[in-house]
């Protein structure tokens, strides 16, 4: 989830808007740089948006749908209707969160779990006696992957034009004007459209034990939902189930190998590993800024007027590094008693997606420490170069057995 820039982009916002938002991050070590914003509680960017920092503030904005609107976003992915539930407001978000939430309820996922082990196990296979894999590739983007094709029921011959659909729209584009990138956008959003249209015509007509075929059962009031929304269903899920967890596998085996003393935490014990998923979801932030919402009614964050007509977005990043939420913010501890995070999100667009998200992770650094507990970064690839927009490594080499 996230916003788009030109050269990297993650997929929600006015693009030009958000370029001024990420020339103020330093995305190769964001926190000291979130505590600065957090500070201001609340950071105006003139003519083009304002952003709430300190938790308090992203709480109030992400708490008050009524006042600061997602279906006013700017977010454009080459998507001709706003995606469903994310650019929606109550009422109508609240029907459609009602049909998707027990297709990922934690019990659902919970009996996923092995299975969604016995993957990582698969993918540790093809490199574990070579003694180093390219992390980012063969792993991180590979894992969560299998799993989301396994979840929609599409095949895993289709994942090259799923990638290419979703860099479509996250790729980087350095180069090109903001009317060519619409334009690429458009024409790659059509695409999703006509790709996710084929397989809902199959399913249609031979129905299997796949969200596809639940999705074209799905009633609300009565009705069975259009094609148009299970297709803007799937246009996000592209995005929002393709590379999120992709991006915080990548965040969190870059801060474990650069610190062995919390990796070793895990391998001593793996009974922190939740804790460890939850605190590296706090420290890292892979979805650092939530989309942009269209303020409604004259209002204030904090003190800070904004006025009716002008975008808000909330900086998820810096809230999580807050000192009036989290006592050492700066620290990363395993052993936090509580952990009230926002990576997910919060609000009434809080991650449908989390708990799967929260499984990958878990059942990713279970698996992995177990079989591979001593590792680093490959000598020669130390400088890890992350992208802008949604946080990830796009070049993390890990080496083992350290020597
Ligand atoms: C660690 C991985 C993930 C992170 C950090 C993450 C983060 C987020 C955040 C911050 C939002 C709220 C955006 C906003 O309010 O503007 C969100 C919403 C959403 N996420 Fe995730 N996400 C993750 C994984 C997933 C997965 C695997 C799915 C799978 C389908 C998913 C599906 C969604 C959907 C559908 C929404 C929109 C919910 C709504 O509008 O009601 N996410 N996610």
């Amino acid at each position: 989830m996230s916003t788009t820039r030109s050269g990297e982009s993650n997929g929600q916002g006015g693009s030009g808007d958000l370029e001024a938002v990420w020339d103020i991050f330093d995305f190769t070590a964001p926190q000291p740089r979130y505590q600065d914003l957090v500070a201001k509680k609340v950071v105006e960017l003139p003519g083009i948006m304002t952003l709430a920092a300190s938790r308090s503030a992203v709480n109030e904005v992400l708490r008050h749908h009524e006042r600061f609107s997602a279906a006013g976003s700017t977010l454009y992915q080459g998507n001709v209707r706003p995606l469903i539930p994310l650019m929606l407001d109550p009422p109508a978000h609240v029907k459609y969160r009602k049909v998707l939430d027990p297709l990922f309820a934690p019990k659902k996922m919970d009996a996923s779990q092995e299975r969604i082990a016995g993957r990582v196990n698969h993918f540790i296979d093809k490199f574990i006696d070579r003694g180093e894999c390219d992390f980012s590739e063969e792993f991180a983007e590979l894992f969560p992957s299998s799993v989301f094709l396994e979840l929609m029921g599409l095949p895993w011959e289709d994942l090259d034009t799923l990638i290419r659909l979703r860099d479509g729209i996250m790729g980087e584009h350095p180069d090109v004007t903001a009317d060519k990138r619409n334009e690429m956008l458009a024409a790659n959003g059509q695409e999703i459209y006509n790709y996710f249209n084929a397989v809902l015509d199959e399913r249609q007509r031979a129905p299997k034990d796949d969200i596809l075929s639940q999705f074209l059962a799905t009633r609300i009031d009565g009705e069975l939902i259009t094609r148009e929304e299970i297709l803007d269903i799937c246009f996000l899920f592209l995005t929002a189930g393709l590379d999120t967890v992709r991006d915080s596998l990548t965040c969190m085996f870059a801060f474990l190998a650069r610190n062995p003393d919390h990796r070793r935490q895990i391998v001593d014990d793996p009974s922190v590993i939740s804790n460890a998923v939850e605190e590296l979801l706090r420290w890292e932030s892979p979805v650092p800024v939530a989309i942009p919402r269209k303020v409604i009614v004259d209002t204030e964050i904090e003190g800070t007027q904004v006025p009716a007509g002008s975008m808000v977005t909330v900086l998820l990043g810096a809230a999580n590094v807050d000192p009036a939420g989290f006592s050492d913010s700066m620290d990363v501890r395993f052993d936090r008693e509580s952990n009230p995070h926002i990576a997910f999100g919060g609000g009434v667009h809080r991650c449908l997606g989390s708990h799967l998200a929260r499984r990958e992770l878990r059942m990713t650094l279970r698996e992995w420490h177990r079989r591979i507990p001593e590792y680093g970064i490959k000598p020669g690839h130390e400088d890890l170069v992350y992208s802008t927009g949604l946080r990830r490594v796009k070049n993390l080499t890990l080496v083992w057995p350290l020597t």
